[in-house]
């Protein structure tokens, strides 16, 4: 394929459209009675099993998407991407979260330069920091333990760390690290976010982390300043050198805000916002809580995916699988959405992380090259823990919408069972509905069946099920540091399959840039109604009209 011809202009995609006509006359019960598919749709791998037998696809479908993975020279791509090119070719960047995680003595490469040194160089500075913070070391202004935190950040210096941080809060051995300390997440320039988060802290005993890749992000930066007045109001100026550390990849506008730069958790260009959990982001705050030993497990979980993802044929490769079947999905069976569906409550934040990734890295309408694509990219993606989900909108996804849903679940809890002597325990029954949904959503249930039910005739309309809706389930022996590590890089190497194969830049985000310019001019514009008086000016009718209501409204 020439690197300037889109991808759906291939033989191999133009197979697959063709295809679609023959998965369309095989249902999924049918699919489903073929043992030695299914026995070929499951793949293991370090202790995680894929199932993705319920799929609406067959070998045949699977060969064609090899094919069009490799017409998308997928394979180069990866390595292009490991070897630390400037796949980010909008910035102009090397995309190297990969590097984040890798063993000390490895060497990843950019612009001729190991980078794997500075990364353990940050790493070890995270280590000593937030081991002096826990054991007392490093104490606050007025000589108390820093024994809550309360990180600043928003989008991607937020969610992954949010997400792991659940998922770790009630993991045994974090508990046992974690030793009485609290960690919060402040994201919305909201004041409701700010009161949330200050609520019943207290200043002497509370460490500040802001988190921005680019230290201007608005809202970050007006959160920063206020909790740096809160700590300036009840300790003085001068605690905040004590309170408050960042992590950016701006070091100089870190000191310029008034934080020590050797306060200051650095991180690179290289590491795009949504991939950013593995660097100071997420290891900063996650070690302050759980101590350094309990992160380094998890980096250890996502490294050992990502020499995966580098290294498995693509028939046995988790994240090349997955990816592979979400483009199936998308682009040829025309499902715009998915579900992200956990049964397990520690990975309540999974989804909302993933919808980050996955939306922001690949909601594109032009290729690489800037040229408008034919097709849609991305999908919508959504989540909720099972079994709430199923209260909630599973309705939908079974007699609505057909919505390709992962169910993600766990062999082991976390958390022991209070009640015994019930029929199964908490987890088994929680276990019973992962194991049915699939079932339920592929099989469906038939007016013949409701005939030999007896349902009355009238009624079998609204409790027909057609089924054939495809899902595919991942299950995991354990929710640890590891397995958690393993779950984020499997979900991110999907994402970049994904948008490999669509030939578009999945790590850059210029849509978001507009919105963020009109706010600038209404800021602006408050400030200049609200100091001088000034009347709205320059917005169309609408806007106006709210604004000058808003405005009146709101006055003091
Ligand atoms: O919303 C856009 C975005 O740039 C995200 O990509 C990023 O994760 C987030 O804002 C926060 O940016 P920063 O870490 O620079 O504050």
């Amino acid at each position: 394929m020439a690197s300037s011809s889109l991808i759906c202009e291939t033989g191999p995609w133009k197979d697959l459209r063709a295809h679609v006509e023959d998965i369309k006359k095989t249902h999924l019960r049918e699919l489903m009675s073929d043992t030695e598919r299914c026995k070929s749709m499951m793949v293991e791998f370090d202790g995680i099993l894929l199932d993705y037998s319920r799929q609406r696809a067959n070998l045949d479908t699977l060969n064609k998407l090899y094919n069009l993975a490799e017409t998308a020279h997928l394979k180069e791509k990866i390595s292009r991407m490991f070897n630390g090119e400037r796949i980010n070719s909008t910035e102009n960047r090397p995309v190297l979260h990969i590097a984040l995680r890798a063993p000390r003595d490895s060497v990843i490469n950019s612009d001729g330069k190991n980078v794997v040194p500075d990364v353990w160089q940050v790493l070890d500075k995270i280590r000593d920091f937030s081991e002096r913070v826990r054991s007392g070391a490093w104490v606050g202004a007025t000589g108390k333990v820093l024994k809550d935190v309360i990180a600043i950040g928003i989008g991607g210096s937020f969610l992954g760390p949010l997400f792991v941080h659940t998922a770790l809060q009630t993991d045994p051995e974090a508990i046992e690290f974690a030793q009485g300390r609290q960690l919060r997440f402040l994201a919305n320039v909201d004041p409701i976010d700010v009161a949330r988060n200050i609520a019943g802290l207290n200043p002497e005993t509370t460490l500040v982390v802001v988190v921005s890749k680019t230290f201007t992000t608005a809202e970050t930066m007006l959160n920063a300043r206020t909790l740096r007045e809160w700590i300036s109001a009840a300790l003085g100026p001068q605690a905040v050198a004590k309170h408050m550390v960042a992590v950016s990849t701006n070091l100089t506008l870190v000191e310029k805000f008034g934080i020590d730069p050797n306060n200051a958790f650095a991180f690179w260009d290289w590491v795009g916002g949504r991939y950013s959990v593995c660097s100071a982001v997420g290891v900063l705050p996650l070690s302050l809580q759980y101590g350094f030993s309990v992160v380094e497990k998890f980096l250890k979980g996502a490294s050992s995916i990502d020499q995966h993802f580098y290294s498995a044929p693509f028939e046995k490769n988790l994240p090349v699988l997955l990816g592979l079947l979400s483009i199936w999905n998308v682009s040829f069976l025309g499902y715009p959405a998915r579900a992200i569906l956990p049964y397990s409550q520690a990975l309540e934040k999974f989804a909302p992380h993933i919808q980050q990734v996955s939306m922001e890295s690949n909601g594109k309408g032009v290729s690489i090259d800037g040229v408008p694509l034919p097709y849609e990219t991305g999908e919508i993606d959504f989540g909720e823990p099972g079994t709430n989900g199923q209260h909630s909108f599973y309705q939908l996804i079974h007699q609505g919408r057909v919505i390709p849903c992962d169910f993600i679940g766990v062999v082991k809890s976390q958390q022991p069972v209070y009640l015994k002597g019930e029929m199964v325990s908490n987890h088994d029954e929680l276990m019973s509905n992962f194991f049915a949904q699939p079932d339920a959503l592929a099989y469906g249930k038939t007016a013949e069946q409701l005939l030999n039910e007896n349902v009355p005739q009238p009624l079998i309309p609204h409790k027909t099920f057609s089924g054939n809706r495809p899902s595919l389930s991942l299950l995991l022996p354990l929710l640890n540091a590891y397995n958690i590590g393993q779950l984020l890089a499997i979900y991110e190497h999907r994402i970049a399959v994904e948008g490999f194969v669509w030939g578009i830049n999945s790590f850059d985000q210029w849509g978001v840039e507009l919105g963020k310019s009109l706010a600038t001019q209404v800021r602006k514009q408050l400030h200049a109604s609200r100091k001088k008086g000034e009347p709205v000016e320059g917005f169309n009718f609408s806007t106006t009209t709210m604004l000058t209501r808003y405005l009146e409204e709101s006055a003091d």
